[in-house]
């Protein structure tokens, strides 16, 4: 529950980046040597993917806030079991690594966020072309080949997690892989700095093109997970949303630009040093347009986040989702809190309005939780946001930071109020 109006003020420090520790975890199997990794997000989805692995017998041990010890030299090849790999999306990262380790891997298929049909079709096309013959059965998916061997792999789109399937595949593969039209978000090159260290020879991460020279073995390693750009993101528009003054401290700020400069757009002071930045926001907030891109565009993943800011910015904005295709559900919950926001296939049109209600409102997926945030931290009165299961999926001590900057939010446990019609019935 969230009290609005409070202007947030102080300093937080972020986390390490989802989207990087999803994929570094797995990764740690592709050595028989255990890896030190830092600056892990203490998030569910982590938690999971953890567990997973523990599940095949690899043995994680959590030392202090955020740090894991993997040692996977025990490691059974065993397909992980449905309950826990449907819970996230990113399960897929095990198809990568365990062909990278085993040239074989089954899994069943991902689940994840319900925003539009999440395909695997440009990861299926990428392990054929290391010499993998994959078939989805039951649904779980079998990849098996003889040996990976490198070959160039030319990406439909700049996929993120078909990039970094196919080098989690490629680094252990006898000869070259070129990756082309890959994506070049801060965590394809995160895990490639991750591998490079284990003794891995990937070059050219962060651009669109990506080679991967095979190499026998990758020793243990320790190593330190980036920020994470989009935690960040959501706390710099947090900030900017209540009228406040904020100071994010260990954070890139090469990963903010388009962040940053959005925000300077609408009207927020936005100061950048070393490894900390600054939001200020003390006059009104002007409209703006926005299309999401890969990265180095406006990254989808802030698309709801900054949609909340917009719903009480002067004038109207659009915005256009150029990654996802349904990624605008949310915006059903804002308009119940008074925004007006008229969407039409992957363009939203927002009527910026003077203040928000606070209401009983449902997040559908993580951003769009994030998004609910934003929006409760501004408006009038009380909001009760449900099914949080979603944002602690990628916000570790969401309510912790957000009350050390002065926010008013207490989490709720409980079970969901069961309707007494239904009991009746
Ligand atoms: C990653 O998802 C992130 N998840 C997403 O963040 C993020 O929105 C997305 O990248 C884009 O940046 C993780 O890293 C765990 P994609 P991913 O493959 O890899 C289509 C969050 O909030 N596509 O880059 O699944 C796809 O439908 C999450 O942290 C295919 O058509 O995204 C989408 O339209 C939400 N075929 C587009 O490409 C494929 O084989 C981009 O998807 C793969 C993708």
């Amino acid at each position: 529950m969230i009290d609005g109006r409070k202007k947030l003020k102080g300093k937080i420090s972020v986390s390490g980046a989802k989207n990087a520790a999803l994929s570094i975890i797995p990764a740690a199997i592709l050595s028989e040597e255990p890896s030190i990794i830092t600056n892990v997000p203490d998030i569910s989805d982590v938690r999971f993917i953890s567990e997973i692995l523990t599940q095949m017998n690899v043995r994680i041990r959590k030392i202090g806030d955020d740090t894991l010890e993997i040692d996977p030299k025990n490691i059974k090849q065993k397909p992980a079991t449905y309950d826990l790999v449907r819970r996230i999306r990113a399960s897929y990262y095990l198809l990568g690594a365990m062909l990278g380790k085993f040239s074989n891997a089954s899994v069943p298929l991902p689940g994840g966020c319900n925003f539009g049909v999440r395909p695997i079709d440009q990861h299926i096309k990428g392990f054929t072309r290391l010499g993998a013959s994959c078939k989805m059965n039951g649904g779980m998916i079998s990849i098996k080949a003889k040996k990976i061997v490198g070959n160039s792999v030319y990406l439909d789109i700049a996929s993120v997690g078909a990039t970094i399937n196919v080098v989690l595949a490629a680094v252990k593969a006898e000869g070259l892989t070129v990756i082309e039209n890959a994506a070049k978000e801060p965590h394809v090159v995160d895990l490639a700095n991750f591998l490079n260290s284990m003794g891995a020879d990937v070059r050219g991460a962060g651009t669109d093109m990506i080679k991967i020279y095979g190499v026998k073995k990758l020793k243990g390693t320790s190593y330190s997970i980036v920020p994470d750009q989009i935690e960040t993101g959501t706390y710099m528009i947090a900030a900017a949303v209540t009228g406040g003054d904020v100071t994010i401290e260990n954070i890139i700020p090469k990963h903010l630009e388009a962040i940053k400069s959005k925000l300077e757009e609408i009207g927020v002071k936005v100061t950048e040093k070393e490894s900390s930045i600054r939001v200020v926001r003390k006059s009104q907030l002007n409209r703006c347009n926005i299309k999401t891109m890969p990265h180095p565009g406006f990254p989808t993943d802030m698309q709801p986040q900054i949609s909340a800011l917009l719903a009480l910015a002067k004038g109207t904005s659009i915005i256009s989702e150029g990654v996802w295709d349904n990624r605008f559900r949310y915006t059903e919950e804002l308009k119940r809190m008074g925004a007006n926001i008229s969407v039409d296939g992957k363009i939203a049109v927002i009527e910026g309005v003077n203040s928000l209600t606070g209401t009983t409102v449902k997040a559908t997926d993580l951003r769009a939780g994030a998004a609910l945030v934003i929006a409760a931290l501004a408006a009038q009165g009380k909001t009760t946001i449900e099914n949080t299961g979603h944002i602690e999926r990628g916000y570790s001590k969401i309510c912790k930071k957000l009350s050390d900057l002065g926010a008013n939010i207490v989490k709720i446990d409980g079970e969901e109020p069961v309707l007494h019609l239904q009991k009746a019935l």
